[in-house]
């Protein structure tokens, strides 16, 4: 029997994660549909989405409510961009992605949920896209590429953002240096632009060398 948690929008069996399935019958990533009490649920592998590793890790911040509007920055091919879009149902999620191969992969889920809006786009370059979105609450950042913390902090800015969720992959900023060093450097990047840090959680085993950051207010 599934139920609900203490996450808007976030269910489990008492083992495993899942979201009630806002396109019923389609998987995206091979994931299992459940069905109980005649509502269908997709299972929310933590292994393949670092939002539901830092579920599962113990993180609180969770900023995503029915009518929420997210800016997702590296959606690739929408694994945990839909995720969100099964909770935020009356809200948006704007995905950016840079791959032209991920943004392949991306569209037909985005087709499949109305509340998910791709955009071919860099997400150095916020005033690429910035034309078609409107009243971001949340930035979700997800991108495997140098400098993750500045960039978040430009697209938190130029969207007015209220808070958001940013990972960090300690070996996309140096190889050589201890992911700890990494996490705080990055915290530490946020604060001196003002923003406030709220928790940061690591999310080893399940990805490895990986911290999700949480900041402003929910
Ligand atoms: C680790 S994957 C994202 C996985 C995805 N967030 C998920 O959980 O389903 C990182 C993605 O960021 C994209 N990316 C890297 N640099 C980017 C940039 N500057 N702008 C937009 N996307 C970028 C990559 O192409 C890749 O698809």
């Amino acid at each position: 029997m599934i139920r609900g948690t203490d996450l808007e929008g976030v269910y489990t069996d008492g083992e495993r994660l899942y979201t009630r399935n806002s396109a019923p019958g389609k998987a995206v990533y091979g994931e299992r549909l459940v069905i109980s009490e005649e509502v269908q649920y997709r299972e929310w592998v933590p292994t393949r989405s670092k939002l539901a590793a830092y579920v599962r890790s113990g993180g609180t911040f969770f900023p995503f409510r029915r009518s929420t509007s997210v800016l997702y920055l590296g959606a690739a091919s929408g694994t945990t961009a839909s995720h969100i879009a099964d909770i935020v149902t009356d809200g948006t999620v704007y995905c950016v992605e840079i791959s032209p191969r991920s943004f392949r992969d991306l569209v037909p889920v985005c087709e499949s949920r109305p509340n998910m809006v791709p955009f071919l786009a860099d997400a150095t370059k916020p005033q690429e896209y910035s034309f078609g979105i409107a009243g971001v609450e949340v930035v979700y950042q997800d991108i495997a590429q140098r400098g993750q913390a500045q960039i978040f902090i430009k697209n938190f800015k130029a969207f007015s953002a209220r808070c958001g969720l940013l990972v960090i992959k300690s070996r996309s900023e140096d190889v050589s240096q201890d992911p700890h060093r990494i996490y705080e450097e990055s915290k530490r990047q946020l604060q001196s632009a003002g923003l406030k840090v709220r928790e940061v959680v690591r999310l080893d085993p399940m990805e490895k060398d990986h911290a999700m950051i949480a900041v402003g207010s929910p």
